[in-house]
């Protein structure tokens, strides 16, 4: 449901860095070899299937006594009842607000100034009329905080009226970009920031500040009420229906297919359909897409099918319950078919939910997705079928939680493999389980230091290259 305003503003960026990524991807695939558990050649491998125990399947990578830090250091100053003001307004899907929302946190500190409540975004793909106090504890955002900035309900009636800066700040910028942009003071009283999305740079910040973007993010931004409660119920039903669960994000949805123009498995008539989606959406840049190149390079969502024959490859036994996170899955059960097939325990919130307790979350694509956040968080093992804005800030947050189970599907390893299985290259069952398993090893949310930049990449393509701060805060936020 929620194609990332950012992924739609770097479109144009999208095509150049598969470019560059090409020239590069030689090199970097020598040093992955080395770093990743030395696979040996995927068709000589003849070892037998091997049943991972209980623990295996399920318990959390061992996180080596680290925990959340996100106390400030003793250099720390708050800044406290400035009259100058910043508003926002919030762009995105939920979790790109959630994030965006957090950098502004840490902006409006930067910045000295009080930061209102931001507006959320109504206009945008999933048409949510939502407002921050539907969604967010407003209250408890801002006494959260307090010693951090002040945060104000709604700029103050005599400035409602004086002339604002808007300023759409430079994505990924630095401490200096927003220590230069209090120039404005001199001649505004109030800034309007028009994007939330991706404005603060992931590395090379103050610890301070990195740290406050995760007080924000992982304390204050608490879901409202309603929101909370249901979700805190429907993990409670999942957990008394089974002793555990897997959360699978299963990114098949219309509009992340039409976005990325995958449409293997599909008819031409459902490919016909997408396509022409994608070329009534004037911000979607690229329209002329291979669906084949998409799927190689692993840039595809995994379809029901393939996460499936993932999931059963892992060794995940047909019995295993699975709470789908997720909105519409396209094509519904013409498509989910292939893996109800695989595994018929699939839970999804309208048989989990009364119709009662959904009511009021019908038409509220932001609400709903809250829910599945929260269901995803407190899962035993989480699985993204795609890595987009929700699957990168469940991965992140479940590592600041302590490193809870996050299973990161190498889309384009399993693509070969499933390739190989289909041309009769690899035999099902003991060889694809063996290599699936092995090429997961460290791919299930272990502790790591979060990756900068590759290499040899220059400008805002660079800065796309490296893991988000949100999607692994450490070590900022997580210490020994
Ligand atoms: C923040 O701004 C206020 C005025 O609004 C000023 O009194 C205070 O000294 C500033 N603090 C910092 C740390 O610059
Ligand atoms: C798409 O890409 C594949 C693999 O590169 C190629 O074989 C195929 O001909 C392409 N299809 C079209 C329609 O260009």
């Amino acid at each position: 449901m929620y194609v990332s305003e950012s992924s739609r503003t770097t479109t144009p960026l999208f095509l150049l860095l598969r470019h560059v990524l090409a020239i590069i991807i030689r090199s970097e695939k020598r040093s992955r070899n080395i770093l990743e558990d030395e696979q040996k050649p995927l068709i000589s491998l003849h070892a037998q299937y091997t049943k991972l125990p209980d623990d295996q399947l399920w318990d959390a990578p061992f996180s080596c006594g680290l925990h959340p830090c996100i106390r400030p250091t003793v250099r720390y100053k708050a800044v406290q009842g400035s009259n100058r003001y910043i508003t926002v307004r919030s762009n995105g899907g939920l979790n790109q607000m959630r994030t965006g929302i957090s950098d502004m946190v840490a902006v409006a500190h930067i910045m000295n100034a009080t930061l209102v409540i931001p507006q959320l975004d109504k206009r945008s793909f999933w048409q949510d009329s939502s407002t921050f106090s539907d969604i967010f504890d407003d209250i408890h955002f801002i006494t959260t905080l307090r010693g951090d900035v002040r945060i104000v309900e709604e700029l103050p009636k005599g400035l409602e009226s004086v002339p604002r800066a808007r300023k759409h700040f430079t994505s990924w910028s630095s401490m200096g970009y927003y220590e230069e942009m209090t120039r404005l003071w001199k001649v505004y009283q109030v800034i309007h920031v028009a994007k939330s999305d991706s404005r603060l740079a992931n590395n090379d910040l103050p610890l301070d500040i990195q740290r406050l973007r995760c007080r924000a993010l992982y304390n204050a931004l608490r879901f409202s009420p309603p929101i909370e409660g249901l979700g805190k119920k429907l993990v409670e039903r999942l957990r008394s229906r089974g002793r555990r669960y897997i959360a699978l994000h299963l990114r098949y949805e219309k509009d992340i297919l039409s976005f990325t123009g995958c449409t293997y498995g599909l008819t031409d008539a459902e490919s016909e359909e997408l396509k022409i989606m994608r070329d009534n959406i004037n911000h979607w840049k690229v329209k002329k897409i291979n669906s084949t190149e998409q799927r190689i390079g692993g840039f595809c969502p995994l379809t029901p099918k393939e996460v499936g024959m993932f999931l059963q490859a892992l060794g995940y036994p047909p019995s295993t319950l699975i709470y789908i996170a997720a909105g519409e899955i396209y094509g519904g059960n013409i498509h989910l078919s292939e893996l109800t097939s695989r595994f018929p325990n699939l839970i999804f919130k309208e048989t989990l939910a009364t119709n009662e307790e959904l009511k009021a979350f019908v038409n509220h694509a932001s609400q709903t997705a809250a829910l599945d956040y929260i269901i995803s968080i407190e899962s035993d093992v989480f699985i993204p079928s795609y890595s987009g804005n929700m699957a990168k800030a469940v991965e992140g947050h479940r590592r600041f939680l302590g490193h809870r189970k996050t299973i990161n599907p190498d889309r384009k390893g399993l693509i070969t493999l499933f390739d190989q299985l289909e041309s009769g290259k690899l035999t099902k069952g003991s060889s694809l389980s063996n290599l699936v398993q092995q090429m997961h090893k460290n791919r299930q949310g272990a502790p790591r230091k979060r990756k900068g930049p590759l290499l040899g990449i220059k400008g805002r393509a660079r800065i796309q290259t490296e893991e988000s701060f949100y999607e692994n805060p450490y070590p900022e936020c997580i210490c020994s």
